[in-house]
């Protein structure tokens, strides 16, 4: 799980970096051209590969180790007081999980299906094409698409920030556990890994939530 974790917040970083170019304000074309670059680079298509595999390889190792925990105790504790040793977000990680599941299927189906598959099995085409000043050729204008999902629909934008918001939280004891797993308890270390942990779930989800609160409140253009 450690593994599988550690990998899928490295393509964290990656997504939530090359989305924030729409802070450019540059109409989007910063942000167009790297995910373009994303989309076509043939060495990151396969790592787009390994990306859905280890996906589904952590949420199929969650849904394992939450059987097994709820097999080694078949008979509950006839008094639990689990909040004064851990966190109720640590024993929530299943629930939390499913919420960003959620959330995923139905961002796939905003951004990812359309520029992959846009007009086969009827899944809506990604009409807008944009030149990208780079290079001079057509790209998707993954921008404008945001801009069509995100602007007018207050709904959406809920949807899209309790989505991120379940990220932080599962983020949050996930970041540190994922070390944990590898064994690495220093007196030095585990410290710093800890601040480390508790900085990135909560600047990657808020980085994350402001983009659509920022195109629904037309901050960015
Ligand atoms: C909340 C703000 C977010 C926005 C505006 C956003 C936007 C996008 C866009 C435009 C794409 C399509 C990229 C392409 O086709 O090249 C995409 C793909 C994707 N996003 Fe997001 N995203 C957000 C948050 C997230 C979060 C929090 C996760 C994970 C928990 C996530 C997971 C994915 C995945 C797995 C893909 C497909 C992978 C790929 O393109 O290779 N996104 N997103």
């Amino acid at each position: 799980m450690g593994l599988t974790g550690l990998f899928l917040i490295t393509f964290l970083i990656v997504h939530c970096s090359i989305n924030a170019m729409i802070f450019f304000n540059d109409g989007g074309e910063t942000f167009n051209h790297w995910a373009h670059f994303m989309g076509s680079n043939l060495i990151i298509r396969i790592m787009e590969i390994g990306l859905f595999l280890g996906l589904i390889l952590h949420i199929i190792q969650g849904l394992v180790l939450t059987l097994q925990n709820n097999k080694a105790r078949p008979i509950k504790y006839a008094k639990n007081n689990a909040s004064s040793n851990s966190k109720w977000y640590s024993r929530s990680m299943g629930l939390l999980g499913t919420l960003i599941l959620i959330f995923l299927i139905i961002h796939l189906y905003h951004f990812w299906t359309p520029s992959r598959f846009g007009g086969m099995w009827g899944i809506h085409e990604l009409q807008e094409t944009t030149l990208s000043t780079y290079t001079n050729q057509p790209v998707h204008d993954l921008y404008a698409e945001m801009q069509k999902v995100f602007e007018g629909n207050l709904l959406i934008v809920i949807i899209y920030v309790l989505g991120v918001f379940s990220l932080g939280w599962h983020l949050l004891h996930g970041f540190q556990s994922a070390f944990q797993t590898f064994g690495i308890n220093h007196k030095r270390y585990t410290p710093i890994i800890k601040v480390v942990g508790i900085a990135f779930s909560i600047i990657v989800p808020l980085v994350f939530a402001l983009m659509p609160v920022a195109i629904y409140c037309g901050w960015v253009s």
